[in-house]
């Protein structure tokens, strides 16, 4: 053999062992004719012109007409446009054709119904002329919003500076591809590898620029492994790439680097920048969506000129089908682009407890043995943990509902023993129903014509888990009422009120399917072409199950469901995770980007599979990812069944210890990260967020993404390297930090080379805050409801700080109805003050608690106070010096107020004296 061949044959070996994922399974955009389409078009090829723009129904309306026609536009008809203004400076934008032969799809369910109440009727259209006649309308303080007649263009504008915000168009590269007749001799058919797409309407794609000023950086339109920050993907100096993908797909083995759409899409993306802060644009459509971020210099040729003293970021954006409804925010901080953006698609929803606390799973935990065995290990190594999961080799031929009844013969018994010890359990239900016409679910749904159907206008069936299967049409709102039913304690055999659910495979996965998942001629509900859903069919389905879990319970208890697909919205039914990765460092890394990303888009409540999905973790590996998965929302270890067993004890005794140490800092802080939750819940904040969004002025976050915040209290720096002995970590801000295990201080606005060692992870209280803590390791959360809470003051150069706690009862919907306690702790002139934030009136319920605070830690507070005074009580405490935390006794020791015995639902005052 030369040494050629040699090379090419071990060249191939390493390829195909380190890039086993399937590039040529799936489509790249010279495959994807609308894309090869969008990206050919030329700058200022756009020729609509908008006429008879007036103001309608509190609207502004608008045609669109083409002002060259060529002979295919000469078909054409106007388009329609709406631009309609909503409360906090929310703009939304619609353009459709008039009556075809088909209706262009509109996603229903993902804006929420309230949004409508918050529109502003507009009255008053003003005419300037800017380069050309132009109608602009008032979006609010300081904001309008214009069109430019001719050529059509819209944009947002600062009132004040003159400065542009967004604009959409003004490259003039929109395109909308409008349901014409089959010309003669037209072929309208796609094909990729052994798939043919019949695609009956022919083309009907659109496409768009969108350009962000100001902006220094682009992020969000999850979901895929790569930074955080959005790498331009065409233009002077990009290497021939991709566009960014939304397209739901089940990926085998993705890597860890690519602008490849995973299994969820949102179609929202932000900008930010030094100079004005943050914006963002959201598309709601759910077919397949391509979007380039352009590099400065992209269109150099086109000889349009925009306005030119701001930065600015050009986007493409492209979709195969459905119409324009498109949402502008104009921030101008990033937590009000978030506030906004989650008034149009709906706030996260609050978890239990136990949801936030940590989750054992493994596909699969064999029978109620093992289940046995599992749980009590814990207990044996003292590790708390909350909920044990069910992967598919649980039910009887992977006929979701039903139990593998030789496998788990007593499954209520075996959850009520892990209930007994405030444990819950998760068995998984996919979207694939098995055709086996035995099975009660199957009968039912093709009896009832509930399931997806081919382009035939036969129930679609499709390879997966349980081989031959149908997907039920979770787009009809009937339908998922049905599938809501199924979660009933009778229809659920073998379920108790301590059991949740996970929504897998939900993309839909289709093994022999186009791209592994459902074709696009496949019809839903309404004549809608799967085309046109696809990337909200998960959503849907995440929906209906979340539902189930209501009606199950009747409303009273908050579900938890887990799906893997996601769409914008998803984030009001439950939790998503990031699917398959690899037991490897660099996935370990991704992972923070990803799951900031998700929260950056709404989906607060995220994490990536603990160790690795796939292969085998080192230890320490395993141990570093434990160590960062503490911190993130969704806290779940979770691997592949051919991976080595790698429960926290199977690593020798040191191990165990480590992997213990960082899930007790995950139950020492649940507290805080359910007050994160609430805040999240009320607001859309995420729990975990890049260091910009608590830092927008300053750069050196920007592209940050090995670091990032939990809350606004806590950063966290991950270790992706084996052995590693030190890490830089930048510490924003004028304040200092304090080191989250040993107390440490550190000053802000420097990156600091620090020394590593296997016990933990970089990670920092910020000066000016004030943390809850639960020092009492038990079994599980639920445990733990009424241990006493320990504050760590953490002081900022004025010697003062601030901080937040929630609770409720963890579980009910009774804080909905004002049954919560809601506490400021604001540390100022040597004094702690425990203020009310809760309503005092108004609610129906209370939720009352008499759980005290235990400890308070100060640190960075000047020495030599030896007493404090307790008021209304009027009690005297002494101030000692103890160690942060009480479990690691050799640590170095602070001012303390052990049993200053305050309760943490009362007004109360404390002066260091
Ligand atoms: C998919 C999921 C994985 C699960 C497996 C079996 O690969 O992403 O988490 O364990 O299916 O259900």
């Amino acid at each position: 053999m030369s040494n050629q061949t040699l090379r090419f044959i071990l060249l191939l070996l390493l390829s195909s062992s380190v890039f086993s994922w399937k590039k040529e399974e799936f489509r790249n955009c010279n495959q994807t004719p609308f894309c090869k389409r969008a990206r050919s078009r030329t700058p200022g090829s756009c020729s609509l012109t908008a006429t008879d723009v007036t103001i309608s129904d509190g609207d502004l309306t608008a045609n669109l007409i083409p002002k060259h026609t060529n002979e295919s536009e000469s078909e054409s008809k106007p388009l329609i446009l709406t631009l309609s203004v909503y409360q906090d400076g929310i703009l939304r934008l619609k353009i459709d054709e008039q009556h075809s032969s088909k209706t262009r799809f509109q996603v229903p369910d993902v804006v929420v119904s309230h949004f409508q109440e918050t529109k502003l009727y507009l009255q008053r259209l003003t005419n300037e002329d800017l380069n050309g006649p132009s109608s602009v309308v008032y979006l609010s303080d300081g904001y309008s919003a214009v069109i430019r007649h001719d050529p059509f263009e819209l944009f947002i504008r600062n009132d004040n500076s003159g400065d542009r915000v967004i604009s959409l168009n003004s490259h003039g590269l929109f395109d909308f591809e409008q349901l014409r007749e089959k010309n003669e001799g037209e072929n309208w058919e796609e094909n990729f590898r052994t798939h043919t797409d019949k695609r009956p309407y022919g083309p009907q794609s659109i496409s768009f620029d969108v350009s962000f000023y100001d902006a220094d950086f682009v992020y969000g339109i999850p979901e895929r492994a790569t930074s955080l920050a959005l790498k331009p993907t065409r233009g002077p100096n990009v290497d021939e790439s991709e566009p960014y993908r939304l397209f739901n797909l089940d990926v085998f083995e993705y890597i860890h680097d690519s602008p490849f759409g995973l299994y969820g899409s949102i179609p929202f993306m932000l900008s930010h920048g030094k100079v004005r802060g943050t914006s963002g644009f959201f598309w709601l459509n759910a077919a397949e969506m391509q979007i380039d971020v352009l590099a400065p210099g992209w269109d150099a040729e086109s000889g349009i000129s925009l306005p030119s003293s701001q930065n600015r970021i050009d986007t493409m954006w492209m979709s195969e089908a459905g119409v324009v409804d498109a949402f502008f925010f104009v921030g101008p901080n990033p937590k009000d682009v978030l506030r906004q953006y989650v008034a149009v698609t709906g706030a996260p929803a609050l978890p239990q407890m136990f949801a936030v606390a940590y989750h054992q799973c493994r596909w699969n935990y064999r029978d109620e043995e093992d289940v046995e065995n599992v749980d009590a290990k814990f207990d044996e190594f003292d590790i708390p943990y909350d909920v044990l999961w069910l992967d598919i080799e649980h039910t009887d031929g992977k006929r979701y509902f039903t139990w593998d009844r030789v496998l788990f013969p007593n499954p209520e018994e075996m959850q009520r023993k892990l209930a007994g010890k405030g444990r819950h359990m998760v068995t998984i239900v996919d979207p694939h129903i098995k055709r086996d016409d035995n099975f009660h679910l199957h009968k039912e749904a093709s009896e009832k014509g509930y399931y997806v159907k081919d382009s035939n206008g036969n129930d679609f069936d499709g390879w997966c888990w349980p081989g031959s299967s149908s997907y039920a049409d979770t787009l009809n709102p009937e339908i998922r009422s049905w599938w809501a039913d199924k979660f009933s304690y009778q229809s659920y055999v073998g379920s108790t009120p301590s059991l949740y659910i996970w929504n897998d495979m939900n993309e839909p996965s289709v093994f022999n399917g186009p791209e592994v998942t459902m074709p696009r001629d496949a019809l839903h509900y309404g004549g809608v072409e799967h085309r046109e859903v696809h990337n909200a069919y998960g959503y849907y389905f995440h929906m209906a199950t979340a539902e189930g879990l209501l009606k199950r319970g009747e409303g009273k208890d908050r579900p938890f469901v887990l799906s893997r697909a996601l769409f914008a919205g998803s984030q009001r039914y439950g939790a998503v995770w990031t699917g398959d990765n690899s037991a490897d460092w660099d996935h370990l890394r991704v992972s923070v980007p990803m799951v900031l990303t998700l929260g950056l888009t709404g989906m607060s409540f995220s994490g990536a599979d603990v160790g690795g999905f796939f292969g085998n973790p080192e230890p320490e590996l395993l141990v570093r990812w434990y160590q960062l998965g503490a911190y993130y929302p969704f806290f779940r270890a979770h691997a592949h069944h051919d991976t080595k067993r790698r429960e926290p004890w199977l690593f020798g005794e040191r191990k165990t210890e480590l992997i213990r140490d960082a899930i007790h800092v995950r139950y020492a802080l649940l507290p805080y990260f359910y007050t994160l939750f609430r805040e999240a819940n009320i607001t859309g904040a995420p729990v975990a967020r890049p260091l910009w969004m608590e830092f927008p002025s300053d750069e050196a976050t920007f592209s940050n993404d090995e670091a990032f915040m939990v809350g606004n209290s806590i950063l966290v720096q991950g270790i992706y390297t084996e052995r590693a002995k030190h890490a830089s970590v930048y510490l924003p801000g004028k304040q200092s930090w304090y080191d989250l295990r040993t107390g440490t201080v550190y000053k802000g606005g420097v990156t600091h080379k620090l020394e590593v060692t296997e016990e933990s992870i970089p990670a920092f209280q910020r000066g000016g805050t004030i943390l809850t803590r639960k020092d009492r390791f038990r079994r599980s959360s639920t445990q733990m409801t009424n241990d006493p809470f320990t504050l760590v003051i953490a002081l900022n150069s004025s010697q003062a700080a601030e901080g937040e706690l929630y609770i409720d009862d963890g579980s009910s919907f009774g804080f909905l109805e004002g049954a919560f306690i809601h506490r400021r702790f604001i540390f100022a002139n040597g004094k702690l003050t425990s203020v009310n934030l809760a309503p005092t009136s108004g609610g129906n319920v209370r939720h009352t608690s008499d759980v005290l605070i235990e400890r308070i830690i100060l640190l960075g507070h000047a020495p030599g106070s030896k007493n404090a005074l307790i008021e209304p009580s009027n009690q005297n405490v002494d101030i000692e010096l103890g160690p942060l935390w009480v479990q690691r006794a050799h640590s170095p020791a602070f001012m303390t107020i052990r049993k200053p015995n305050v309760r943490v639902a009362e007004d109360w005052t404390i002066k260091i004296l």
